[in-house]
């Protein structure tokens, strides 16, 4: 495959296949010297036009780690203040001789136009675009739930059951993860108050509750997702006071997860409004955990997109 702008582009197998890469690459993160060939000479560019913490530096860690060149470029600070169209950028990333490009944009389907304008013959890779998808995002999500509910199944989540909880009708990671789950396997619910449901959310392959403290005991991973406010042009029902009472997920809510049950956060989190500190900072939170498994998911992405020299991770560096 030459882009990566959907979790739908991706079949079961490969899924599964940049995840059993990822776990090879995951390794290296233990190590003190983590980076490979693999990539050398090839380059990398972030385009990033909406913020961005995690994916971006985690972007760059992964590329950097795998030998190639790296171009950040960010819209705070560029010529798109003086009105560049996004084909103008597009073309001087081309000059420039980008072998991948990836994308994050506030608009919807902005990486599908930039995979399919012509403009760059580069491999395009959607790191976040609008409210609709973020498919590293997802893969990073999959990769940590097989990883603690799933070792020995090759990367299939079969049956698992995975509740993903708050603001479904702005997020991306959301939609991703509910087309990749799927694809893997797994049985989702999504959780939210009847406001935060996005329209047509019936045609996803999940289930739907507006009744957090019924899916709890049941779930196997618990994906909390932030209340995207700023996306909501000042209007927010129910209130944050209603909404943390509602669907965040405290210590007393904890309490009801079995024990195996992990819980989970793409970030950037709001303490205190969809989870609370101690939950956060729990045992049972692999959030920190899924910004490594990011790094080494996002490797394997690029590695698999611009087929890289063999990673040869057992072997010298
Ligand atoms: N999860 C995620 O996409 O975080 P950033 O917005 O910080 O990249």
């Amino acid at each position: 495959k030459r882009h990566l702008l959907s979790a739908a582009d991706l079949s079961r197998d490969d899924a599964e296949l940049v995840l059993k890469t990822a776990a090879e690459l995951r390794e290296l993160a233990d190590r003190p010297i983590k980076k490979l060939p693999a990539l050398r000479g090839r380059t990398v560019v972030n385009l990033f036009f909406e913020d961005s913490t995690r994916t971006r530096i985690s972007f760059e860690a992964a590329a950097k780690r795998l030998s190639a060149d790296v171009i950040n470029f960010a819209a705070k600070g560029s010529s798109l203040s003086k009105g560049e169209s996004l084909k103008d950028t597009a073309l001087t990333l081309e000059a420039m001789g980008a072998d991948a490009v990836v994308v994050r944009h506030g608009a919807s389907g902005a990486p599908h136009r930039l995979a399919h304008s012509g403009w760059v013959r580069s491999s395009v890779v959607n790191a976040g675009d609008g409210t609709h998808e973020h498919p590293t995002q997802a893969l990073l999500d999959a990769f940590t739930m097989w990883r603690h509910l799933a070792p020995s199944s090759g990367g299939s989540l079969d049956g698992r059951r995975v509740a993903i909880v708050g603001d479904v009708l702005h997020s991306r990671v959301a939609r991703s993860n509910a087309l990749l789950l799927n694809t893997l396997g797994a049985e989702v619910t999504l959780v939210a108050p009847p406001t935060l449901f996005p329209v047509g959310v019936e045609s996803w392959p999940v289930e739907t509750s507006y009744d957090l403290d019924g899916v709890l005991p049941k779930a196997d991973a618990v994906m909390m997702l932030r209340v995207q406010r700023e996306r909501m042009n000042g209007g927010f029902f129910p209130t944050a006071r209603e909404y943390s009472r509602r669907y965040g997920l405290d210590g007393r809510r904890m309490a009801t997860l079995q024990d195996h049950t992990i819980v989970m956060h793409p970030g950037p989190m709001v303490r205190g409004m969809e989870i609370t500190a101690d939950v956060a900072d729990s045992d049972r939170s692999v959030i920190v955990e899924q910004v490594t498994n990011g790094v080494a998911v996002r490797m394997a992405v690029l590695y698999l997109l611009l087929g890289g020299s063999e990673p040869a991770v057992g072997g010298e560096e």
